[in-house]
Order: structure tokens, then sequence, then C-alpha cells
């Protein structure tokens, strides 16, 4: 086992997230701006050989939890192919995905030993699901978020909150928890990304959230992960969950533990980070790339990759010069 991947505040990275894609079958405008994207040629891909190759190497340097993400994961023609070879690694493996193809891959992550997923919902109306997303699959989302529980799967929905938009449907979200223990929801501070319009007035904060919250229900936090990006609640009588993410307002980066390979293989020591290092080049040209990941955990910044707060003016343009959130996968 090589050293761990650790960097100048004594955080350990170990949780590895593995952009598949910059495609999506969905077009939320937070994270996909435009309709006409330009995506990446595939050539620029990594292969499924070079996935597994350096999921492989990143085990061996202490990566114990492996999160394949997008654009979309599941549009990936091998995504397959992926999961299997990934799912025979000594760690966890999950997805972070729009649900629209998962009835398709139900089989593939079970044997792949998957057993949580985190899904993309902001609404549950249909009208609302078509403005935000562009298309047309609310009804097949929801039916596979039911046929995960069904199954047995842990289900996390993801909602991004913004402003005049969605808020309304937060306590609705909450009382999806009460009866289902395996269904945990989470409200994210809308964040800033290239092209995304982020404005500070859009985003509905953890502390309006909780307020909102506890206008409808009475609740108590739970005692979460260490690295965990949300502060998790429980409704009172509620089998689930509920959390909130709010990198904006009550940031989480002192627990962070992520690392983050783009679907061209660059490496981001931060969400936030624009100093991107290559790794697939240096792969092909079969060199070592375990020197590189080491140098550039050691120049990660201790939050927010370095940049402004939030709350700053100026902050907006900083945060544009980062990628789409569609090339980062979050
Ligand atoms: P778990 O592994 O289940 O804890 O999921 P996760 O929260 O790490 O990942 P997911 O892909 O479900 O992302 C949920 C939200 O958290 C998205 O808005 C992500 O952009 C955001 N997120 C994930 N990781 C980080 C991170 O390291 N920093 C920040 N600021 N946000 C993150
Ligand atoms: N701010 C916050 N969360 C976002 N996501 C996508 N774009 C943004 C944004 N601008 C979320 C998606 C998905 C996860 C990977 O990131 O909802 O669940
Ligand atoms: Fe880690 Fe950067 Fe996210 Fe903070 S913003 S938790 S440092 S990835």
């Amino acid at each position: 086992m090589s050293q761990p991947i650790t960097d100048r505040f004594g955080r350990v990275h170990n949780y590895l997230r593995i952009s598949l894609t910059d495609k999506c079958n969905l077009r939320c405008n937070y994270c996909m701006p435009q309709e006409d994207m330009q995506f990446m040629p595939s050539a620029w891909l990594m292969s499924a050989e070079e996935i597994e190759t350096l999921a492989r190497i990143f085990v061996e340097m202490g990566v114990e939890k492996i999160r394949l993400t997008g654009g979309e994961p599941l549009v990936r023609k091998d995504v397959g192919t992926i999961i299997t070879a990934l799912g025979q690694l000594p760690t966890s493996l999950t997805l972070t995905t729009n649900a629209v193809f998962v009835d398709q891959y139900l089989e593939v992550l079970k044997e792949a030993g998957v057993r949580s997923l985190n899904i993309s919902l902001d609404t549950l109306h249909e009208e609302r699901f078509r403005s935000i997303t562009k298309r047309d699959h609310f009804s097949k989302t929801l039916a596979n978020v039911r046929l995960l529980l069904r199954e047995g799967f842990s289900v996390k929905l993801n909602m991004v909150v913004m402003r005049d938009v969605n808020e309304e449907e937060v306590s609705d979200f909450v009382r999806l928890t009460l009866d289902e223990p395996n269904l945990h929801v989470r409200f994210i501070e809308f964040m800033p990304f290239n092209g995304n319009q982020w404005d500070m007035s859009k985003i509905v904060t953890y502390q309006n959230l909780l307020d909102r919250i506890g206008q409808d229900f009475v609740y108590e936090p739970v005692t979460g992960e260490k690295n965990d990006t949300a502060r998790v609640f429980r409704a009172q009588g509620g089998q689930g969950t509920f959390g909130i993410i709010s990198t904006i307002t009550n940031h989480f980066c002192a627990g962070c533990n992520r690392i983050r390979l783009t679907a061209d293989g660059k490496l981001k020591n931060c969400l936030f980070d624009t100093s991107e290092v290559d790794l697939l080049a240096p792969l092909r040209r079969g060199e070592d790339v375990r020197p590189l990941i080491y140098a550039h955990f050691q120049r990660k910044h201790f939050a927010h990759g370095g940049h402004t707060e939030f709350t700053n003016q100026d902050a907006k343009a900083e945060y544009e010069q980062n990628r789409r959130m569609i090339s980062i996968g979050g």
C-alpha cells in the first residue's frame, strides 16, 4: 500500500469521484446552461480500461469509496462494463444519477454490490420538472426511485433549492422521509459554476431551510459521518432523514476527503479549484501518475479552492472561471 493522499491540513483523501461523461439526457439550467452544449470528443474521454487502471492506482493509495458521476453516468454506452469492473475493487461503489435509466442497469448494479444511489430530483411536480430539466422524464424518474426502494437500495434524493423556483416544496420532500427508512433527502444550496447565472439572491440558505422546515415539523439533528457534505436531521417520527448541503453559508471543507477525476482524465483537488492536473496523457505514455497526485493534493487550499467568500460581490466572476458543473460531476 502506498502513502495516503494527504494535504497540508492533514486531511486524508479516500473518496474518489469519477465523472464518466459530460453528456446528459436532461438539461437543467443550473448545471448545463446551454441547449447546444459542445460535449467532449470521445477521444478525450478515459476508456473503461483507463478508468479501471486509474481507480486501481487510487485504491492502492488508500481510496475506500468510489462514486461515478457525469453529466449523467448512465448515458455512457459502456457504463455497465465500468460498474462491473469497479465492483471488483475492495471499495464501496455508488453513483449520482438522475435515475432515468436506472431500471436498465438494476441487475448490473446489484451484481457489482452497489447498495445506495444518490438521485437528483428538484421537484415533485411534473410540469415543474419539465421546466427545470427541459425534458419529459418525470414519471420515469419517480418510478425508478420507487423501484430502487422496493429492491432494498438506500436512496438519497438531491434537491437543489432555488428561490422562487422550488423552495415551496421543501416540506413535501421532508414528508417523503417519514415512512421510508431507506430514503434520505438533501437540500443543496445553489452553487456557482461557469455560465449558470448564479447569484447570492437565488440561494435558499441553510438557515432559511431550517426555518421553513421548522414551521411544519419538529426535527432533531442526527450524528452524521465525519466527511459528510450534509448536516443531517430527522423529522419527529420520521424513518428516513433530511440533510442540508450548505456549501455557501456553512461550508464543510474541514472534513473534505474528496478527489475528483473528470471524464477527460483531469485531477481536481477541490470542486472549485481550477488548477487541474492531467493524469490521462501521462498514463497513456506509461508514466507513474502517483507523484502528480500527491503533489496536486499538497497544493490543495483549505476551502473553496482558495477563492473568495461567496458573499463577496466579486465572487461570481471568480467562480465562473471553473468548469460547468456538467463536466465536473458535482
Ligand atoms: P455522499 O457520498 O452520499 O455523501 O454524497 P455526496 O454528497 O458526496 O455526493 P453527491 O454527488 O450526491 O452530491 C450532492 C451535492 O453535494 C452536489 O451538489 C455536489 O456538488 C455537492 N458536493 C459533493 N461533494 C462536494 C464537495 O466536496 N464540496 C462541495 N462544496 N460540495 C460537494
Ligand atoms: N449547485 C448545487 N448543486 C448542483 N448540482 C448540479 N449543479 C449544482 C449547482 N449549481 C447537483 C445536482 C446533482 C449533484 C451531482 O450536483 O443536483 O445531484
Ligand atoms: Fe472539499 Fe473544496 Fe468541497 Fe470544500 S469546496 S468540501 S475543499 S471539495
